[in-house]
């Protein structure tokens, strides 16, 4: 059995403003198996995006354990970390945060040639990624020049270029429009499906959170399952 994609126990995060400590996250308990995927939805300042930033190693809790893939990541050096981020997870954003200046074909490959693939190598895996999310026809396309859901599936798939175990992402479809925003979710799932990557998707939107399986609620700094608007349980 291979270890679960997330483990994480009593994670906690405060932070210090103006001499009083703010806690945000107080315990967070999560195991995630490899494949699984997860929606988190919470209100406005209950720290999905402070959650996800320290499962993506991206920032440190205050307290707790964390394991990904079984790897304490929180006791890697900086440059260990982001070789880790390289290998094994994915990032999605609100805004995509593609570099403007480069296609949808550089954007998706950069990655790969972050990780040390040769630049033939990378284009080829990046044009079969594009494929994937039905952008094919549009490599060579800027950013500036492809729609918003056209951008979001290119940021997919770069998320998922380096077939990573883990892709976290932040209000994925925040920026879209209902029609897209369940094509992304489609995508999501089948992606989910051909590759066994896991997901952790931070959302504002139920309908769309219950789209990808299990949906947990950030609820004074802890998860409990989502159990519908009638009521929450603990986890
Ligand atoms: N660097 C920081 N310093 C101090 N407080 C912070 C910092 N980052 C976040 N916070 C606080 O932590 C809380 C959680 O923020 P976070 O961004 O995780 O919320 P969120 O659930 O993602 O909200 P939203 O749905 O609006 O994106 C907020 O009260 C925020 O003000
Ligand atoms: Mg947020």
């Amino acid at each position: 059995m291979s270890d679960p994609v997330i483990q994480c126990q009593q994670l906690s995060k405060s932070y210090q403003e103006a001499g009083s400590q703010v806690s945000v996250l107080k315990g967070v308990n999560l195991s995630l198996e490899q494949g699984d995927t997860l929606s988190i939805v919470g209100s406005s300042g209950s720290g999905k995006s402070t959650l996800l930033h320290i499962l993506g190693t991206l920032d440190g809790a205050t307290d707790g354990c964390l394991k990904i893939k079984g790897v304490e990541v929180e006791k890697l050096s900086r440059a260990k970390q982001a070789d880790f981020r390289n290998r094994h997870m994915g990032f999605i954003y609100q805004f995509h945060h593609l570099l403007m200046d480069f296609s949808a074909l550089e954007n998706v490959a950069m990655p790969l040639l972050i990780a040390g693939k040769t630049k033939a190598e990378a284009k080829k895996e990046a044009a079969d990624m594009l494929d994937k999310v039905g952008l094919g026809h549009r490599a060579s396309h800027r950013p500036s020049e492809l729609s918003g859901g056209e951008r979001q599936r290119v940021a997919i798939a770069r998320a998922l270029v380096t077939k990573p175990s883990l892709v976290l992402a932040d209000e994925p479809t925040g920026n879209l429009d209902k029609h897209n925003a369940l094509k992304i979710y489609e995508l999501l799932n089948e992606l989910n499906k051909e590759f066994d990557t896991s997901f952790v998707v931070v959302t504002h939107d139920l309908e769309l959170a219950e789209k990808l399986g299990r949906v947990v609620q950030l609820d004074d700094g802890v998860l409990v399952e989502y159990q519908g608007a009638d009521g929450v349980r603990h986890a």
